[in-house]
């Protein structure tokens, strides 16, 4: 397993792998590696060759009163998981190279970035598309993997990819969950003994909202209650917001009647974690959920 930190010498790998027909995939992670990435890289690796992990913990998708500087870094247990996996190449940039000197370009997906973790994180977005173009760029995978727990962010970068006509298709990945129902998330590491078993009420939330819905509930402020009245009840979670909206445009929905999101962020302590599930019609009218 290859470790490149510049531009020029990844961009010089992924040419020579694309002159010789092969199918370049691409992982952008910012390290902190757990299952969640890794279930990622083993998709990735059934449809692609060389897979390249990209391991980057982008400064701009982080506010000024964001955890960069304590952020996880877990360099060498990274390592030690892609190449057990069997990963062509991580590249790893310093922040200078991807960001030099007189940097002014960005690249911001207009209405889907406002909404949401958009309206608790000003600038996160436009932080998240401008280093995926820039990585999409500089690898020029034929596909790259992003796990469907950022359902905003996977479907800001499609938007992205089809408006700019990008030749890298953005493809989705399930959500991997600890047994208690807990989506992974490097963020989970925050998380005190006692927020962490409180955590557990993201999923029974979207439990409950599937159980509602199962039962014949297509009304969105009643299943949207369900979720409320489960998260309201964990002394330790602090709802920021427990939406229903439609899977393409993110608005909110009132009916229950095309794909849709059920989504969740929720503060345990100084820690914010997101989870959704996603909703989807079926032909004999009942739900098809994907948790
Ligand atoms: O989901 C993430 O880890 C990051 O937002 C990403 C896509 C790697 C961009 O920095």
């Amino acid at each position: 397993m290859e470790t490149i930190r510049t531009i020029a010498w990844m961009k010089e790998a992924s040419r020579k792998a694309r002159g010789e027909g092969r199918i370049v995939g691409l992982v952008p992670t910012m390290g902190a590696l757990h299952e969640g990435h890794l279930s990622l890289v083993r998709r990735a690796q059934q449809e692609c060759s060389p897979v390249t992990v990209s391991i980057f913990v982008n400064p701009t998708q982080f506010g000024p009163k964001e955890d960069l500087a304590k952020y996880p870094r877990t360099w060498e247990a990274d390592l030690q998981k892609l190449e057990a996996l069997g990963v062509d190449s991580v590249f790893a940039p310093e922040p200078s190279e991807i960001y030099p000197g007189g940097f002014r370009t960005t690249v911001h997906v207009e209405g889907l970035s406002e909404r949401l973790e958009g309206r608790s994180r000003p600038g996160h977005f436009r932080g998240v598309s401008t280093v995926v173009l820039k990585l999409l760029e500089i690898v020029q995978p034929h596909m790259a993997y992003f796990g469907r727990k950022d359902a905003q962010q996977a479907r800001i970068l499609q938007q992205m990819a089809a408006d700019l006509n990008l030749d890298s298709e953005i493809i989705v990945c399930p959500i991997v969950r600890e047994p208690d129902g807990l989506a992974l998330s490097s963020r989970n590491a925050y998380l005190k003994p006692e927020e962490r078993r409180a955590a557990a009420v993201l999923h029974r939330a979207l439990d409950a909202a599937r159980t509602e819905m199962a039962a014949g509930a297509r009304d969105a402020l009643q299943v949207q209650t369900v979720m409320r009245r489960v998260l309201d009840a964990e002394p330790l979670a602090s709802t920021d917001y427990a939406e229903l909206v439609d899977a393409e445009t993110l608005e909110p929905v009132t009916r229950i009647s095309r794909p849709c999101y059920a989504l969740l962020a929720v503060f345990f302590g100084g820690t914010r974690l997101l989870d959704n599930m996603l909703i989807t019609p079926q032909e004999s009218g009942e739900l098809r959920f994907d948790l």
